[in-house]
């Protein structure tokens, strides 16, 4: 679905590249998760496939479809992004107003939108707050509706760039759900970046990035066992993942599977 071919980008102010040679392949419905210390490059590698940044050196492939100054405002369309920083996100009056916008600006007639901004809003225990003014909803809230707007979207390619930063752990459990349900479907590819190593258990592939560089990729339990990259990023083993571990000579097990064992 994507494919970044040995991207570099420098930002102009920055002494370091903020990205350096960066090759990875995202396949289409897989649940990618970026996880990385502060300034490892993972904003940044999202922002350069948003077209958010420009000027960057490599190829990013999107369906095999290079992508370039011509085609991407089109491809961009396919991809919904929520950003760590929920306040400077919201373009609508009410939360309402702000969730339908995108889908406005797409052509989406008036009873289908509706009936998604109603269904996205639902998803993210939000509905009850349509009449809101985004500006007066708590951190947590604000990123609620940032995700129920890219999810009323619909995109191919759903990017959520710490998304859950702000929510509590209740309610990051309900956007995990929301985003496994999703995966399910298998129409939508997850790109979702992380510190929190306990948020990656469900996704088919995760990447560690350390200073604009990938330092490992794999599956989760690929992951999990690859201790010089986890101490490298500064990266806490989930407690579960530890206990296991421990009682098993370096195994990794899931959480259930540790429960049933025990
Ligand atoms: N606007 C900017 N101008 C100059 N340098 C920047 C800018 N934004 C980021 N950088 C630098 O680029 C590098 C990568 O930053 P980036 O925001 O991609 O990191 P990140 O992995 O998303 O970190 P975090 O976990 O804190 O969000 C860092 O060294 C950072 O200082
Ligand atoms: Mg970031």
């Amino acid at each position: 679905m994507i494919e970044f071919e040995s991207l570099t980008y420098s930002y102009r102010s920055g002494e370091h590249r903020a990205l350096d040679h960066i090759s990875l392949s995202i396949h289409q419905g897989d649940w990618v998760s970026i996880i990385g210390h502060n300034g490892s490059g993972k904003s940044t590698l999202v922002k350069i496939l948003m077209g958010i940044l420009e000027d960057y050196e490599g190829v990013i492939r999107v369906e095999g479809t290079v992508l370039d100054d011509e085609n991407r405002a089109e491809l961009r369309k396919r991809f919904a992004i929520v950003f760590q920083n929920p306040d400077n996100q919201f373009v609508g009056a009410t939360v309402e107003d702000d969730v339908a916008f995108g889908l406005e600006n797409n052509g989406v007639p008036r009873e289908e939108m509706v009936r998604r901004t109603e269904a996205a809003l639902q998803a993210v225990n939000m509905l009850s707050y349509r009449d809101h003014e985004p500006s007066r909803l708590s951190g947590g809230q604000k990123q609620r509706v940032a995700i129920a707007s890219a999810l009323a979207m619909a995109p191919d390619v759903l990017i959520l760039d710490e998304a859950t930063s702000m929510i509590d752990p209740e309610g990051r459990r309900e956007v995990l759900d929301i985003l496994q349900k999703i995966h399910h479907e298998g129409r939508t590819t997850l790109i979702f970046i992380t510190h929190d190593l306990t948020e990656i258990e469900q996704s088919d592939h995760a990447v560690i990035m350390r200073e604009g560089r990938i330092i490992s990729e794999g599956t989760v339990e690929e992951i999990y066992q690859d201790t010089d990259a986890l101490i490298a990023s500064r990266l806490v083993l989930p407690f579960h993942i530890k206990l296991s571990k421990r009682l098993l000579d370096g195994a990794y097990m899931s959480y259930d599977e540790l429960v049933r064992r025990l």
